[in-house]
């Protein structure tokens, strides 16, 4: 798809973590972007998002809206369904009556965690949290509906520039304390956003559909991932790993999620960049630490 002058609707692109980097890189290819909030469009109100979208005549459709609490998820279950099983078959039904790209976000929650090898888009899901569920549900109602223009693409342990994430948080409190205990026994694989972004607009002029996972290149532990980050950085503070058992949490998160990212490789000939090089341009340009 070449997406110069393309109408793109971004649900979640005024707000949200990834939404807003999908935003930029959406509007430096030429495309026409229209990034929303939840203030803009309730996805929850299929009566406004169709308003909205009739009036806006997208030629691609990108939901980056999620309920991403992890933990209150495991109280909420009726919103994060709400907002990660059903509205997303609402979009795409929108896509389908209008015959346009579909664009959808997942998450490494979706699988069980007990693997020892990279999770390929092959392999089963298997989610435990409320979450990993309703984000799992989430992608089974859109392969249900059977609509070849339909891009899923999960992606995991998001960082980068626009709204609070991990990185930042351990910044802020390394500048605070002497030590900082993470935990070091649950492993993923880092995914910068504005990466993210850039490579699903190769993804979309490869006219790639089905399901991919993005996310940077290497794997780590929350405890290296924050390791990594504060030695970027003048900050003195000792980082400690710890296991997840000195943080218990409401929802339990995959012991390894780490995403093959072969598939994009090969629709696109390129490989992400390491998640450490990755960091070191957001700890030192866009944090300027
Ligand atoms: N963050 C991660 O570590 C991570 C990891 C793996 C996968 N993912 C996936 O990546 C995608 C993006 O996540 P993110 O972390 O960038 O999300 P986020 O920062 O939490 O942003 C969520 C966006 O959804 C919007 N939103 C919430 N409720 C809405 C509603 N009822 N109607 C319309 N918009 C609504 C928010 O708008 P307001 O600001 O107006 O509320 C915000 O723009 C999601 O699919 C998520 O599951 C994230």
């Amino acid at each position: 798809m070449d997406l110069q002058g393309k109408r793109v609707v971004i649900f979640g692109g005024k707000t949200g973590l990834l939404g807003q980097s999908l935003t930029k890189a959406l509007t430096s290819t030429g495309a026409k972007v229209y990034p929303l909030s939840s203030k803009d469009c309730d996805l929850l109100e299929p009566v406004e998002v169709e308003k909205l979208l009739n009036r806006r005549d997208p030629d691609l459709i990108i939901n980056a809206v999620a309920y991403t609490a992890v933990d209150l998820a495991e109280d909420e279950e009726e919103a994060a369904f709400a907002l990660n099983a059903t509205a997303p078959q609402l979009l795409a039904a929108e896509a389908i009556r209008r015959g346009i790209p579909f664009v959808h976000y997942s998450t490494d929650f979706v699988f069980k965690g007990d693997s020892e090898t990279p999770y390929t888009v092959y392999d089963e899901t298997g989610a435990f949290s409320v979450y990993g569920i309703s984000k799992a549900e989430g992608e089974r109602n859109l392969l249900a509906l059977g609509y070849e223009k339909t891009l899923i693409i999960r992606i995991s342990w998001l960082f980068g520039p626009g709204k609070i994430n991990f990185v930042e948080k351990i910044l802020s409190l390394a500048e605070e304390r002497d030590t900082l205990s993470v935990v070091d026994d649950q492993t993923g694989s880092p995914s910068y956003a504005p990466d993210v972004a850039t490579n699903t607009v190769k993804l979309l002029e490869h006219d790639a559909t089905g399901i991919y996972h993005l996310a940077n290149s290497g794997d780590t532990t929350w405890y290296g991932l924050a390791s990594a980050a504060v030695a970027l950085t003048n900050i003195d503070c000792d980082v400690q790993p710890v296991p997840s058992s000195a943080y218990p949490t409401k929802a339990t998160r995959p012991r390894y999620s780490v995403l093959d990212l072969g598939r994009f490789t090969q629709a696109t000939g390129e490989t992400p960049r390491h998640w450490k090089e990755a960091l070191e341009e957001y700890v030192k340009k866009e944090l300027k630490k």
